[in-house]
């Protein structure tokens, strides 16, 4: 009779461990999906932003905006002393804040990238602040790469 009871029991909280973990494990594969930085970045941003420099003449012609390469160098370099005070908590915010309200004077790349492209559009109306800090971060721990050299890719734009 003990026996009986006891396997019950046993049985009854194998199988409610398996119920109350499978829907945990669902919603977490969900949310790493829903905040992959990478993947948002491909499907909100990279439509305009190439992440590295163009590879051929073609590819820079059809460039509607900087690629994030050298966006991130200036958003982590600076240029004057405040701005290389910039902290990963400051670039994040910049981005954050930038992508949503875009004006001539926040803009950290020197105003070419304007003059060339034009201001960037709000994504105010179609990116959230979840997804975007997701996609802020990505950039942040990928771009630019240690042995990227921001003024050969300059000079080999402008030969082109
Ligand atoms: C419709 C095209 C377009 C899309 C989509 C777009 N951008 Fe931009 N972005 C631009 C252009 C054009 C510029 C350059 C002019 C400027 O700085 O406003 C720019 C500049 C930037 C800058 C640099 C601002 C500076 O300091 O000069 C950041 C950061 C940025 N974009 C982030 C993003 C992120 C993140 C996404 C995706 C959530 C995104 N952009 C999607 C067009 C776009």
């Amino acid at each position: 009779m003990i026996k009986r009871i006891l396997s019950g029991l046993i049985l009854t909280s194998i199988f409610m461990a398996i119920s109350c973990s499978t829907p945990q494990v669902i919603d977490d594969s969900l949310k790493r999906e829903q905040y992959d930085g990478k993947q948002l970045f491909k499907s909100r941003c990279l439509s305009c932003h190439l992440l590295t420099p163009p590879k051929t003449k073609q590819e820079a012609a059809t460039m509607l905006a900087p690629p994030v390469i050298a966006i991130m160098y200036h958003v982590k370099e600076g240029t004057g002393a405040e701005l290389e005070m910039m902290s990963r908590k400051y670039a994040i915010d910049f981005i954050m804040d930038y992508v949503r309200n875009p004006t001539r004077e926040k803009a950290l790349c020197s105003g070419h990238a304007i003059e060339n492209f034009g201001l960037m559009p709000s994504m105010k109306e179609t990116v959230t602040a979840e997804e975007l800090n997701a996609i802020a971060n990505y950039l942040y721990d990928n771009f630019p790469p240690k042995d990227f050299d921001h003024d050969k890719m300059e000079r080999k734009q402008h030969k082109q």
